[in-house]
C-alpha cells in the first residue's frame, strides 16, 4: 500500500517487531564485530565498511526515495564521492554557478587540475540544456541557494542522457519529502544531512541516493576506500530525527512563505526569493515539482550595515550559517565572498518557531533602524 509522507518518515528502515527488542534501535558503537571463519561470514566485519545503524538510516533514507541510499560523513564528502570518480581528463562537468559554492571550489581545484573541462552555467532551464552537449556528468540544486532560483529537473535530465551524462541533483533544501528529483529523471541525488533532513543543528552528515545498484555499490566502495565515515553516534541522531522530518519541513515551509509575503510588502525590504511566492519567476514549475516550498527565504536590505544592524537585533533568531533546523536562523550571505549576491542580501532559514512570534521578531527587528 502506497502510505502517505509521514507514515513513511515514521517507519522507514525500521526493522520488524521483535518480541522484548526496542521500537527503533539504538546505535551501535563498534570498531570490530565477531567475524569467526570467511570474511563475508556476517553482514558487519569491520566498522569503515559497514555499521548496523548506517543500515537503519540508509534503509530509512532509501525507503523515502525508492532508491538505495549510501551515508557519508558530511555533504561534501558525499558529492566528491559522486563527482570524483565520474570525471577524468577530457571529461566535461556542468554545474549551476548559483549553487552551494562547494561543489564550485570541488571542480575548481580538484576536477580542472586532472583535465575534467567545467561548464559554469546560471540555475536557468535553457542555460542548463543548451550546455549539455557533449556533457559527461551535469549537476544542479534546485531551488538553488541561496537565490531560489529553479530549473525543471525533467527537461535537464531529458538533455544530460540525450547527452550521455548522468544528471545528479543537489536536493538539500527540499529533502526527500519535499522533491523527488529520481522521479523526475535524475540519476542521482545528494544531501547535506547536516541540514533539513536532521534538523537539529547538531551534527555534520551527507548521503546520496542512487536507483543502480553498480553505482551503489562504487559508492559504498569508495566511501570504505577513502574513510568518510559517518560517526553511529550521528547516524543514530539522523535516524531519530527522520520520523519529525515531515512536521518540521510542513511547518518551516508555511513559515517560510507567510513570512516571504510578509516581507514582500514591507517598505525598506527588496528582492524577496522564495519559491511559493506567487510571483516567483520559477513559481509555476515549483509548483509541478516541488511537494513542499522549504525553509529559505532571500531578501535584501539596503547595504550590509543595515542587514548586520537587523540580524543584531533579532530576539528569536540566531545569525548563523546554514539552515533547515529547527530554530530559525539568518546570516548576511554576503560575508562569505562565495555567492554573487547584494552586500545586504538576507539568506534567512525558518524554523517551526510560531508563526506570529517569528514574524513579530522580524517586525520588530526591522523596525529598528
Ligand atoms: C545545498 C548544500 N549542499 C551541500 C552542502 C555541504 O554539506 P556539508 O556541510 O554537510 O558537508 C551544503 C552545506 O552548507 C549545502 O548547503
Amino acid at each position: 500500500m502506497d502510505r502517505g509522507p509521514s507514515t513513511r518518515a515514521v517507519h522507514a528502515g525500521l526493522p520488524p517487531a521483535e518480541q522484548g527488542e526496542p521500537l527503533a534501535p539504538g546505535p551501535v558503537l563498534a570498531a570490530p564485530y565477531h567475524l569467526r571463519g570467511a570474511a563475508d561470514a556476517a553482514d558487519y566485519g569491520y566498522a569503515r565498511d559497514a555499521n548496523p545503524t548506517w543500515s537503519v538510516v540508509e534503509a530509512a533514507l532509501g525507503a523515502l526515495e525508492d532508491a538505495e541510499s549510501v551515508l557519508f560523513s558530511s555533504g561534501m564528502a558525499a558529492l566528491c564521492a559522486l563527482l570524483e570518480p565520474a570525471l577524468g581528463p577530457g571529461d566535461v562537468l556542468v554545474a549551476v554557478r548559483d549553487g552551494y559554492p562547494g561543489v564550485r571550489g570541488v571542480a575548481n581545484d580538484r576536477l580542472a587540475p586532472r583535465g575534467v573541462e567545467l561548464r559554469f552555467v546560471p540555475t536557468d532551464t535553457e542555460a542548463i540544456v543548451a550546455a549539455c552537449d557533449g556533457a559527461t556528468f551535469v549537476w544542479v540544486e534546485t531551488p538553488s541557494n541561496p537565490r531560489l532560483d529553479v530549473c525543471d529537473i525533467a527537461a535537464v535530465a531529458e538533455a544530460a542522457h540525450a547527452a550521455g551524462a548522468r544528471l545528479a541533483v543537489d536536493n538539500t533544501l527540499a529533502t526527500p519529502l519535499g522533491q523527488r528529483p529520481l522521479e523526475h529523471g535524475a540519476d542521482a541525488v545528494m544531501y547535506s544531512a547536516t541540514k533539513t533532513l536532521s534538523g537539529h543543528s547538531d551534527l555534520v552528515l551527507g548521503a546520496v541516493a542512487v536507483r543502480d545498484p553498480e553505482w551503489a555499490a562504487a559508492l559504498r566502495k569508495h566511501r570504505s576506500q577513502g574513510g568518510a565515515i559517518a560517526g553511529p553516534f550521528e547516524a543514530w541522531l539522523l535516524q531519530r530525527s527522520l520520523p519529525t522530518l515531515a512536521l518540521r519541513l510542513v511547518r518551516q515551509s508555511e513559515n517560510a512563505l507567510a513570512l516571504a509575503r510578509m516581507l514582500r510588502d514591507h517598505p525598506g525590504v527588496s528582492d524577496v526569493r522564495h519559491p511559493g511566492l506567487e510571483d516567483h519567476p520559477g513559481h509555476a514549475l515549483a509548483a509541478r515539482q516541488m511537494l513542499h516550498a522549504g525553509s529559505l527565504v532571500g531578501f535584501s536590505l539596503d547595504g550590509a550595515e543595515r542587514a548586520q544592524r537587523f540580524l543584531g537585533a533579532l530576539e528569536l533568531v540566531a545569525e548563523a550559517t546554514s539552515f533547515g533546523g529547527v530554530h530559525s536562523s539568518a546570516e548576511r550571505r554576503a560575508r562569505w565572498g562565495t555567492d554573487d549576491v547584494a552586500e545586504g542580501f538576507i539568506r534567512f532559514s525558518a524554523g517551526c518557531e510560531d508563526v506570529d512570534d517569528l514574524l513579530a521578531d522580524v517586525e520588530q527587528a526591522l523596525a529598528q533602524r
